[in-house]
């Protein structure tokens, strides 16, 4: 036998007793909490980050954070993947601007929270995030958009601003905006009171920003069945979680929206969709510090959304695992496989910041989040 022909026959027998490439890629394990070397060997730099499935790639977007500050340096990062493991550093696809100071994202502001959704009618990839303005601190609370025409950018800045000038909840009813309407900012000037709180969940805040647009810092995006494309923030102060319709491309809101668990103070929202029920986790605010998870439920986007307890459950449940959550993510090619994404922050080196992703189990038809120190997809499987 010709040499080329005994390497054939020695190939096909061992692709016969080796398990797939797949099976053996599922395997890898997933080790929250560790270092994630990306295809360079550095740990992955992409934080409060989210992932989008696109024609058989997982792109993984998020903040690049340097070794002192939290503030924007690099830009938002991308990385790739087809198992979810081995992730290869598709660099800063929207950069921060080094030069022209009257640039929104000049190195210094903040861009938090990117995420990235695919849209069918235009083609175009649509990233949304929060920004805040280089040495304003926290009090521009702004929503930003970038678009591309490849996942892996470049994505083009569009802008950024407050949202839904003008406009009220859509489901607000007659007699609440009448209450609103008798709502004086002057009463109200301590915050923290039993009455301070009524009046924020009545829609005090909302009034503050009707003009000029509701505040958005902490978000999510969610791409519903049907294709619509939503925006959820922590407005108000991060008082008040709202969802917001968003325009055919994605890049603009129509002026549709709803508040979820007004005065409630949610933080961190990640939302996913099973059997026609919208699930949405969320933390409560703390800053950089973990809290407790909460859970939400609603048979429709805009509700009514129901309060359960904190899916988490085991050690260090009540502080999420030392987590906060960024991004649900259906896994893809698998049944009811709901992987939850959190971050632990580390505000003293920012770039040492870890990542716990969890299969989400359901006990009961209701998400239930354990700690595992180490899994692999075939979790999935098993449930
Ligand atoms: C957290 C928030 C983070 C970041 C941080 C700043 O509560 O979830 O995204 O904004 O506060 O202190």
């Amino acid at each position: 036998m010709k040499k080329t022909s005994l390497f054939l026959w020695a190939a096909c027998l061992g692709a016969l007793l080796l398990p797939s490439c797949t099976q053996q890629e599922e395997l890898k394990e997933i080790r929250s909490g560790e270092l994630w070397p990306d295809n360079t060997g550095v740990h992955v730099n992409a934080h409060g980050g989210g992932i989008l499935y696109h024609d058989g790639t997982y792109y993984w977007y998020g903040e690049n954070k340097s070794d002192s500050t939290s503030a924007a340096m690099v830009g938002i990062m991308c990385y790739s993947s087809e198992n979810l493991t081995d992730w290869k550093n598709e660099g800063a696809v929207l950069p921060v601007e080094m030069n022209d100071t009257t640039s929104d994202i000049i190195q210094g502001c903040i861009m938090e929270r990117p995420k990235v959704i695919y849209n069918e009618k235009t083609g175009k990839f649509v990233m949304w995030f929060h920004l805040e303005l280089k040495g304003k601190g926290y009090a521009a609370a702004r929503s930003a958009v970038a678009v591309a025409d490849n996942p892996t950018g470049p994505f083009k800045y569009l802008r950024s601003g407050r949202i839904n000038p003008g406009k009220l909840p859509f489901d607000m009813t007659e007699e609440q905006r009448a209450v609103l309407d008798t709502l004086d900012a002057e009463k109200y000037k301590e915050w923290w009171t039993p009455v301070w709180y009524d009046a924020i969940a009545k829609g005090l805040f909302v009034k503050r920003d009707l003009e000029g647009g509701q505040m958005a810092r902490d978000m999510q995006l969610f791409v519903d069945d049907d294709g619509k494309g939503y925006h959820i923030y922590s407005s108000e102060d991060n008082l008040t979680l709202h969802i917001a319709e968003l325009s055919d491309d994605y890049l603009s809101h129509t002026g549709k929206y709803v508040r979820l668990a007004p005065a409630g103070h949610n933080e961190a929202p990640a939302i996913f969709k099973k059997d026609g029920t919208y699930w949405m986790i969320t933390s409560g605010c703390t800053g950089w510090d973990p809290n407790e998870a909460r859970m939400f439920s609603a048979p429709s986007i805009w509700g009514p959304w129901t309060k359960h307890p904190n899916p988490c459950v085991g050690k260090d449940a009540e502080i999420t695992f030392h987590g906060q959550s960024t991004f649900v993510l259906p896994v893809h090619g698998k049944k009811d496989a709901f992987m939850f994404m959190a971050d632990i922050w580390r505000p003293k080196h920012p770039s040492d910041a870890r990542y716990i992703w969890l299969p989400i189990q359901f006990r009961d038809g209701k998400p239930v989040i354990e700690w595992r120190d180490a899994w692999t997809l075939a979790a999935f499987d098993a449930q």
